[in-house]
């Protein structure tokens, strides 16, 4: 049995209390959220669970063997070096850290402590997600080409963080988990139309030493929700689109072949389009998933899929793409 306590009871604890309450081998012992009022009914919901306005009450409760952090990114750092330094589990959501010097610290105490570290990249245990990594590794699509994502609506202006801190991280955990090449480094635009200087629009775009490319599309300010994304292998290619309730893939056996034509110095382009296919993807709720794999990576001592070390490339393309942007595109290179 793992026993957890939850920090941060705003508008995601909820869900991840939800889901840690009714997951096998699991406790939800203790909630901690500033906001008293936020906690107050909790007991009415789950029984037995006790409730506090210090997260201390939680990191240093010796029954306690895991912490999950649901609070706002510039708090993750201090709270989960807090929780692996008193022995503690962590799962803390996305992103991981404000920066990579903060995640690389955290996945050395989480290694040197045998703790699981997770990073609550919840898009990555999703059926859609788990289609297309099967259809990427089953080599169905043939050698991927290119991602390229919009994740664009109405959205809240977040008073801390830039819009590719709030919406990039979803569709740069799917990238890192279903494409295995290395980025190289990035280049990002984006503007900020009010006066904090916090980009409300950007496009960010990872370059690789291969012929791969990927592209990101983020904005609070669009009139439309969009959520999709375009996977170009050499055979295939894949339309994922979140907002279909069921049909979130299609499978597009499109592909084209291009000759030189040395005499004509140009380029012969043939294309074929043929049938597209929707396969069946899980509706399963995606954070039952992540609360099965923290608890089965803390009992078996294996590494969850959304590990410390995906977080941190998450969070290093971040920084990477905030000083590009506060650049104007310069293109930034990645070091490891
Ligand atoms: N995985 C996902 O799909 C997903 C979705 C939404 C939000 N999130 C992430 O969850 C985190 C929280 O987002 P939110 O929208 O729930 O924020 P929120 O502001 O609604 O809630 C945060 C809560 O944490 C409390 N809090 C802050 N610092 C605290 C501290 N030190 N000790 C105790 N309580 C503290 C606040 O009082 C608040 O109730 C963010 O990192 C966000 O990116 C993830």
């Amino acid at each position: 049995m793992v026993k957890v306590g939850l920090i941060g009871f705003g508008y995601w604890g909820p869900n991840l209390v939800r889901n840690f309450a009714s997951a096998d081998n699991c406790q939800v012992k203790m909630v901690a959220d500033f906001r008293i009022d936020r906690i107050a009914n909790i007991s009415r919901l789950y029984p037995g669970v006790e409730i506090t306005a210090d997260p201390l009450d939680i990191i240093n409760n010796k029954d306690i063997d895991a912490v999950i952090i649901a609070t706002p990114v510039f708090t993750h750092f201090d709270l989960a070096e807090a929780a692996l330094k008193n022995g503690k589990h962590v799962l803390v959501e996305k992103p991981m850290t404000s920066s990579t010097k903060q995640a690389e610290t955290l996945l050395n105490i989480a290694e040197q402590r045998n703790l699981t570290l997770m990073v609550d990249h919840t898009f990555l245990y999703t059926g859609a997600v788990d289609k297309m990594k099967e259809l990427i590794e089953g080599d169905s699509i043939g050698k991927v080409k290119y991602f390229d994502s919009t994740r664009i609506n109405l959205g809240l202006f977040q008073p801390d963080v830039n819009v590719l801190w709030d919406l990039a991280p979803h569709d740069l955990s799917i990238l890192f988990h279903l494409v295995p090449y290395k980025p190289v480094s990035v280049n990002a635009v984006g503007i900020s139309h009010t006066s904090n200087q916090i980009e409300n629009i950007a496009y960010l775009t990872i370059n690789y030493e291969n012929d791969f490319i990927a592209h990101f599309n983020c904005s609070w300010t669009s009139p439309v929700k969009v959520r999709s994304t375009l996977i170009g292998g050499d055979k295939k290619m894949i339309v994922y689109n979140d907002l279909e309730p069921s049909e979130k893939i299609r499978i597009y056996d499109t592909s084209y072949n291009h000759q030189n034509d040395e005499e004509k110095n140009r380029i012969m382009v043939d294309y074929r389009i043929g049938d597209v296919q929707i396969p069946k993807v899980s509706t399963k709720e995606a954070l039952a998933s992540v609360a099965k794999d923290f608890i089965q990576s803390i009992l078996q001592k294996k590494q969850p899929i959304a590990n410390g070390q995906l977080g941190m490339d998450v969070v290093r393309i971040l920084e990477a793409s905030q000083v590009s942007i506060k650049n104007l595109g310069k293109q930034i290179n990645i070091s490891k």
